[in-house]
């Protein structure tokens, strides 16, 4: 594997193999060795708590070193280019790098400057591999299966690197997604090949999995939708939305989670949210992802 820009294309043995590499090491729960003497460098150009911090543990329990670039404590605020910052820690001898950035390219554009596997960490709009790997795994847990669930994903959906993912992915997987939002959050015409809705109340009954979005103000969201009290009110999990749910379901956010917004604080600390299962399958899933590009890279 050379490094993970899109989960777009592959195929659901590739799928899950990953999956059952993370499943494999969550359960392992103890340092490994394939890291030894290698080099992961996150660049993060946008701000993370749970990717940045999640990739960083799992290239620790690896064995491997650690840079950690952050733009505003680095030489980009005296002008070096985005380029000129790639090949640098390349010449550092990074064996993977990891990226996040505002730039829908920027994971592509490292992958060909430094010649390195390049692990997508969230790119502009474009996708969000390893959450997906995460929600999967989580889900796998929880359910036992994936195929023939379905999942309404609920919110920003236009702006959401997290749903190109999931839409990438789960279908192939076997899961059955529908969008839900209001119309200036959803795809303008279908070409993400999945059912769309502004009804969230009718589809709360036929769901497995509710998986929430936050709002995305910095992509300019913010126009065209209803006040945040209107949007909480059509498409916020409150307790009486959870009691029009099956027994089964579940609720999913790949944070951070806007409480009062999407999902009511009662929600989100409730025995249906898989919220802290996610975060916490971060590390795992993390580990098998570098793990499967520092072998590819050797
Ligand atoms: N889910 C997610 O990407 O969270 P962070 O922005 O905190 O990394």
């Amino acid at each position: 594997m050379s490094g993970l820009l899109t989960l777009r294309g592959m195929s659901r043995d590739g799928l899950e193999d990953l999956l059952d590499r993370a499943q494999d090491l969550a359960a392992q729960q103890r340092p490994g060795e394939r890291g030894a003497g290698r080099t992961v460098t996150t660049v993060f150009f946008e701000p993370s708590t749970r990717t940045r911090l999640s990739f960083e543990k799992a290239a620790h329990l690896l064995g491997a070193h650690v840079m950690s670039f952050a733009p505003e404590r680095s030489s980009t605020s005296k002008g070096e280019s985005f380029k000129d910052t790639i090949l640098t820690l390349t010449a550092m001898d990074t064996d993977v790098f990891v990226v996040r950035h505002w730039l829908a390219d920027a994971a592509e554009l490292t992958a060909v400057w430094s010649g390195r596997p390049v692990v997508n960490a969230g790119v502009g709009r474009r996708e969000h591999p390893t959450q997906t790997l995460i929600d999967a795994l989580t889900l796998r847990q929880r359910f036992g299966h994936l195929d023939g669930l379905r999942m309404a994903i609920v919110g920003d959906v236009r702006n959401s690197r997290v749903a190109r993912a999931h839409l990438a992915a789960f279908p192939t997987l076997g899961v059955e997604l529908t969008l839900v939002g209001p119309t200036p959050f959803l795809p303008t015409s279908d070409p993400w090949g999945a059912r769309t809705t502004t009804d969230l109340d009718a589809e709360l009954g036929d769901m497995d999995v509710i998986y929430l979005l936050r709002i995305q103000r910095e992509r300019g969201a913010a126009t065209g939708i209803p006040s945040d009290g209107g949007y909480a009110r059509r498409f916020g999990m409150n307790q009486e939305r959870v009691s029009m749910l099956k027994p089964t379901s579940v609720i999913m956010h790949p944070g951070p989670i806007n409480r009062g917004l999407e999902i009511d604080g009662a929600v989100a600390d409730g025995d249906r949210s898989l919220i802290l299962e996610q975060v916490a399958n971060g590390v795992p899933v993390r580990m098998a992802v570098l793990s499967a590009a520092l072998e590819g890279e050797q």
